[in-house]
């Protein structure tokens, strides 16, 4: 994949330029996270809108948990999907509407926790666990809801990570179906509420959503039939894509129009769950770090900046070059010459010791001097979340959210 210098416009950018101009005047180099909660809401909106009847949208909470993420979330979503107790605990802290708990190593601690914060849903991945919580909820006195995360053999999707339809460690395998069923009818303390079928990460392709969407329902309902099962949701997860470098986008309303089918198809009384994560929050978060150092060493630039992939790893762990804005600082505060590239190629890399340590590679850029700030965008999903921060103990970066009302 290749990455881009963006020259970003529009009132969102307005406020996040401002916001880390003011950091600038600081004493420290900036390195900070931007969250634009309008930003937030404006896709929430758009994607509630987009949603048929009898769908429910989730905001699965592992791609971003900044408090006031949350909060905000929490009013305009029917619930989140957690996946450990520190989740839920933040879930319940940020006025949470509702929980469905999923992850496959859910401890006995975890599913206690959740069914005392009122579950709504467990999405139980194995044979064990469905036991495991069984007994807990037979000793808490409270029927468990579960829905079966089933891996089916076929109907996965296209995108980044496949997590079904193929050999995971998720879900139950769909040949473990019958007993799965058989186990949930003879454990009085499990009411069987539905199917999970989360199956990828970042899919781009609205019609290929759309299409699994569909086949999920026709699987569900052949499975009532069969099994003679009465279900109240099907949980199709999260897993719409974020286009980081370009191309097209998530098409929503081709997804929206596409939708229609699954929605004939839903047995009666039955709702269609979203647990969406990457979709609803990447375009409100933008990463900034200032450029500390300008070298060339073998011939090729590098500009070295007050932060990097401890702070976001996505690009690192993706392999891609994360599209970035250079925000000019005219200030500079040496007695000497600012160094500074001019119509070349560079390398952003990070303060790390390490040569992993790059965001994005051999991108074109008109001027970068050392004291500007480079921005990425698109850096709200599964940023600052899955980033290994304390490595080599540097300062965090800032956190700022700006809240326009
Ligand atoms: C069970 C489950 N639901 C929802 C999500 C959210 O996925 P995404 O952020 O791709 O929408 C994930 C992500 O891994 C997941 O594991």
């Amino acid at each position: 994949m290749t990455g881009c210098v963006q020259q970003p416009q529009g009132a969102a950018w307005e406020r996040v330029s401002a916001a880390l101009r003011e950091q600038a005047t600081g004493e420290q180099p900036v390195c900070a996270y931007v969250y634009d909660l309008g930003t937030l809401l404006e896709r929430v909106e758009a994607v509630r809108l987009a949603l048929p009847e009898r769908c429910e949208l989730y905001y699965a909470i592992k791609a971003n948990t900044h408090p006031a993420v949350l909060s905000k979330m929490a009013g305009y979503v029917e619930g989140f999907e957690v996946a450990s107790l520190g989740e839920i605990t933040k879930a319940l802290a940020a006025g949470a509407p509702r929980l469905v708990f999923s992850g496959p190593a859910k401890t006995d601690a975890e599913i206690t926790g959740a069914l005392r914060a009122g579950l709504h849903l467990l999405n139980v991945e194995s044979l064990h666990e469905l036991r495991r919580a069984a007994l807990i909820g037979a000793e808490l006195g409270v029927r468990v809801p579960v829905a079966l995360r089933v891996n089916r053999r076929t109907g996965g999707l296209p995108g980044e990570l496949s997590m079904a339809g193929t050999a995971t460690q998720f879900g139950i395998d769909e040949t473990l179906l019958a007993e799965a069923l058989q186990l949930t009818r003879a454990l009085p303390a499990l009411l069987l509420r539905g199917f999970h079928l989360h199956c990828t990460s970042n899919n781009l392709d609205a019609q290929a959503h759309a299409n699994f969407v569909t086949d999920s329902v026709a699987w569900c309902t052949r499975q009532v039939a069969r099994h003679r099962i009465t279900l109240e949701v099907i949980d199709v997860g999260g897993g719409i894509g974020v286009a980081y470098t370009g191309g097209a986008g998530f098409d929503l309303p081709r997804f929206a129009d596409g939708l229609g089918a699954a929605i004939q198809h839903l047995p009666p009384g039955v709702r269609l769950i979203f647990e969406l994560g990457r979709f609803l929050v990447a375009e409100a978060g933008w990463y900034a770090a200032e450029v500390i150092d300008l070298k060339c060493t073998h011939d090729r630039f590098f500009a070295v900046l007050r932060g990097g992939t401890h702070h976001f790893r996505l690009p690192a762990a993706w392999r891609y070059s994360h599209p970035f804005a250079v925000l000019p600082v005219e200030e500079w505060r040496y007695p000497f010459a600012r160094p500074q590239l001019r119509a070349g190629c560079v390398d952003l890399v990070g303060e790390l010791c390490t040569p992993q340590d790059v965001l994005a590679r051999g991108i074109w850029v008109q001027r970068l001097r050392v004291g500007d700030i480079v921005v990425f965008p698109l850096a709200g999903a599964y940023g600052w979340e899955v980033s290994h921060h304390d490595f080599l103990s540097h300062p965090h970066p800032a956190q700022l959210v700006l809240d326009t009302p």
